[in-house]
């Protein structure tokens, strides 16, 4: 069904924290390498938000302080804003309310969607809907995770792969040919075990023991999550630009969750499409989580143009997985 209202994406602004963590200082934490890290995965360092009390609301207002400024936003004119994490500042009240306030965002509701590292392609989906509806006219999504705040930087098979980082993006309406064009989501409980949290939850809340057996630190069984994530997100990839008729020259950029190099090789291997259509920034920040996706596309805003091909591809912990098919709104 041709949509008459599009929601389209017509700002994007990222924080990332100053803390430079590379290969070689991981190295004399753990015993790992710099070769075996870049071989594995393509990360040579990632940033890390120090200082106490500083959380994702941090990075995420001062990602969402920078969109406004740039996009000549004022902050009573935002309706939403939904902030994509799995690394929120407190259990209760979402990071979302927290942002709002600290940006000064008055006239919003405000609220946090927690699907892993597809969390900003599930939040994206879910804002264009308020648009697409006309119920709202300005509605800023963020991604954002401190990674480094659940991540045992004494597993080496799970700390050299996550960083900190934050990026926004504002949504708008729009009855031009670019915006959000389709998407495609999906999710399998099934696979939960083997991407997750032990405990800090309701099923086991904080105690000693879970402390002692360091079980509020993400835990992950490497392999089975690979082999999933190789297969879904190309799987649909592929899926999207079939249902839109896109070839791979078509694609102007294939805009993928950064976990890891292999994957998303793979997955352009997968679509036909050339190297030089992908943006990859993994061996800069490493797996972020729910900022990849916007992150990318603060780092390659000037070369978009109005009209690019874009496909968001992620997939995450749930498992969660999906596309979106979007063009590009604006030049820069
Ligand atoms: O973003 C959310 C979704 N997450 C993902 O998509 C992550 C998916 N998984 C992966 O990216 C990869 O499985 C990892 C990068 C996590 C691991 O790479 P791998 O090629 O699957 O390695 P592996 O787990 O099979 O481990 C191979 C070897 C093991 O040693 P042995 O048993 O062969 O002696 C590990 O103990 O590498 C060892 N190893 C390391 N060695 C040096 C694991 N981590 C390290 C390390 N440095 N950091």
């Amino acid at each position: 069904m041709k949509k008459l209202i599009k929601a389209a994406i017509t700002s994007v602004n990222s924080y990332v924290p100053d803390y430079i963590l590379d290969n070689d200082e991981l190295a004399s934490m753990v015993d790992t390498s710099d070769e075996w890290i870049m071989s594995r995965t393509g990360i040579k360092e990632r940033h890390i938000l120090k200082g106490n009390g500083k959380g994702v609301s941090y990075m995420a207002s001062n990602a969402v302080e920078g969109l406004l400024e740039k996009s000549n936003t004022s902050p009573d004119e935002i309706g939403l804003l939904i902030c994509g994490t799995v690394t929120a500042d407190y259990h209760f009240p979402a990071t979302a309310n927290l942002i709002c306030d600290k940006v000064g965002i008055k006239n919003a509701f405000s609220y946090d969607i927690n699907a892993a590292c597809s969390s900003f392609i599930y939040s994206l989906i879910t804002a264009s809907k308020f648009i697409e509806t006309g119920a709202y006219n300005k509605v800023i999504v963020v991604g954002a995770d401190k990674m480094s705040s659940i991540v045992d930087y004494s597993d080496r098979t799970t700390c050299v792969l996550f960083g900190d980082a934050a990026a926004a993006v504002l949504l708008e309406p729009t009855k031009e040919d670019v915006g959000i064009m389709d998407s495609i989501l999906r999710s399998d409980g099934s696979g939960a075990f083997h991407l997750y949290q032990k405990a800090g939850g309701s099923v086991k809340p904080p105690s000693h023991e879970s402390i002692d057996a360091k079980e509020h630190f993400v835990y992950q069984e490497g392999q089975p999550v690979f082999k999933f994530a190789v297969t879904k997100m190309a799987d649909v990839s592929v899926e999207i630009m079939k249902k839109n008729n896109l070839s791979a020259e078509d694609v102007t950029w294939l805009v993928p969750h950064q976990a890891n190099l292999r994957i998303i090789d793979a997955t352009a291997k997968r679509m036909g499409i050339r190297k030089e259509q992908v943006m990859i920034n993994i061996q800069k920040y490493g797996n972020t989580t729910s900022a990849t996706i916007p992150l990318c596309l603060a780092n390659w805003e000037q070369q978009l143009k109005k009209g690019d091909n874009l496909i968001l591809s992620a997939f995450g912990g749930g498992f969660t997985w999906g596309s979106i098919y979007l063009k590009w709104a604006y030049n820069s």
